[in-house]
């Protein structure tokens, strides 16, 4: 497995930054509305609401690696359960055997997975031909200052996130079987109140990985430096990698991913 469990309820409430940026990501997928789209990494399933409502005549498959966000998500998704999959799947490896998707949204998870190939492999793998994948994660340089900070702070290790470029990322796409690929970086710097916002979004998000490896009483250290070397007015230096591609048809595949 390459997935790890989240404090899902503190996800849910904190995850602002990542529920607008995931609300913009949804604009750029066309609907019909009577799709079956799949949520690829759907978390505590704020985003997956507002694609539900995208979706009046539709399904979602909700799909995530940790069994925490998935109950999160079901107790979120409640009222619509009749139309909602919810999957416990890494997306790291391959796919559950499923009904092929017609669409698939991501956001906020890509940078998770290590094997890049492998992970749009498995995504192609359950898309119809024609289907659009709309995606975003964390792209090349992203939280790079917290991640220098947690280097220094702790064991010199920078965390299992993979940043992709955009060029790297439309060469894999390629690879894996989309055609009409466009991929890009934005520079996203999100400002943060010191204290107990900023230890809370650190602790549970961009420095989770780390503190699995940590034991339980050096957390509160390892955070507390990480947000003093982020300064009084801390400003989160992310950078989205933004995807849009459609699948093609089988046979149409390029020979490598290398440039
Ligand atoms: C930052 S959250 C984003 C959740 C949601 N998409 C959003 O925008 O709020 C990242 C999610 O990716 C999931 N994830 C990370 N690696 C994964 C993997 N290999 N397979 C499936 N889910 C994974 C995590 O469990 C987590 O729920």
């Amino acid at each position: 497995m390459t997935t790890r469990e989240w404090d899902a309820a503190t996800y849910d409430r904190i995850s602002a930054p990542q529920l607008r940026w995931g609300l913009a990501v949804l604009e750029r997928l066309a609907l019909a509305g009577d799709e079956r789209v799949l949520d690829a990494g759907c978390g505590s399933g704020r985003v997956t609401e507002r694609l539900l409502e995208r979706l009046p005549r539709g399904t979602v498959v909700a799909l995530d690696g940790s069994e925490a966000m998935l109950q999160e998500a079901a107790r979120r998704l409640a009222p619509h359960l009749s139309r909602v999959e919810l999957v416990h799947a890494d997306l790291g490896q391959p796919l559950p055997a499923m009904a092929p998707v017609d669409a698939i949204l991501s956001t906020a998870v890509f940078h998770w997975v290590p094997d890049h190939d492998a992970l749009l492999r498995h995504l192609a793998a359950v898309m119809r031909p024609g289907g659009r994948l709309v995606a975003q994660c964390g792209g090349a340089g992203n939280v790079a200052s917290v991640l220098r900070a947690a280097c220094e702070a702790g064991e010199g290790w920078d965390g299992p996130q993979h940043f992709a470029t955009a060029g790297a990322t439309r060469r894999r796409l390629e690879v894996a079987g989309f055609v009409e690929v466009e991929t890009w970086l934005h520079e996203e710097p999100t400002a943060f109140e010191a204290g107990e916002q900023l230890t809370t979004f650190l602790r549970t998000v961009i420095l989770g990985a780390h503190l699995e490896r940590m034991p339980p009483e050096r957390h509160d250290a390892f955070v507390q430096a990480v947000a003093a070397r982020l300064g009084p007015h801390p400003v989160v230096d992310y950078v989205r990698l933004n995807i849009l591609a459609t699948r093609g048809s089988p046979g149409r595949r390029a020979e490598s991913a290398e440039p």
